[in-house]
């Protein structure tokens, strides 16, 4: 009895796992999409990312011009990971430069920073 309980729940384990292998890539997409949203959110956010404070980009409102403006951005980071790396830490790129190191400094969370960064990825 134990043995039969025990092998109907491996294979609904199974089952699952399956189904959402099956499911992965039309639910990556999804939460690609929420990412990005959520990430421009944060970003316009004055108290927290207000990137657009020292940059402009598409759609910014009234942005300043201390930063260069976020543009072309898939050719000017090939390298996700590169940019991810930008907006946790500015200083390790330019020690001088004035953008805060948002993730250093805590400003944002890593999860923050991965919106944001997906969302830096569109521009
Ligand atoms: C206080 C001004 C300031 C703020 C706020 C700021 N940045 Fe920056 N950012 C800069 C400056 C200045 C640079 C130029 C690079 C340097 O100084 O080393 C830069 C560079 C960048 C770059 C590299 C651009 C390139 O073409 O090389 C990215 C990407 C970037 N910032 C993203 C962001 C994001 C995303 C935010 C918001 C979470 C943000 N920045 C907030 C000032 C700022």
């Amino acid at each position: 009895m134990r043995k039969t309980v025990k092998l109907v729940i491996a294979t609904s384990t199974v089952a699952l796992l399956l189904g959402s292998m099956a499911l992965v890539p039309k639910v990556a997409s999804a939460d690609e999409a929420t990412l990005v949203t959520q990430g421009k959110k944060i970003a316009e956010n004055r108290k927290e990312g207000n990137c657009f404070a020292c940059h402009s980009y598409k759609g910014a409102y009234l942005p300043g011009n201390v930063g260069p403006p976020l543009v072309n951005i898939k050719t000017r980071f090939p390298d996700e990971a590169k940019l991810r790396a930008q907006i946790w830490d500015a200083t390790k790129a330019n020690p001088n430069t004035m953008m805060p190191p948002f993730g250093r400094h805590e400003i944002l969370s890593n999860k923050e920073i991965d919106a944001v960064t997906a969302w830096v990825y569109t521009l």
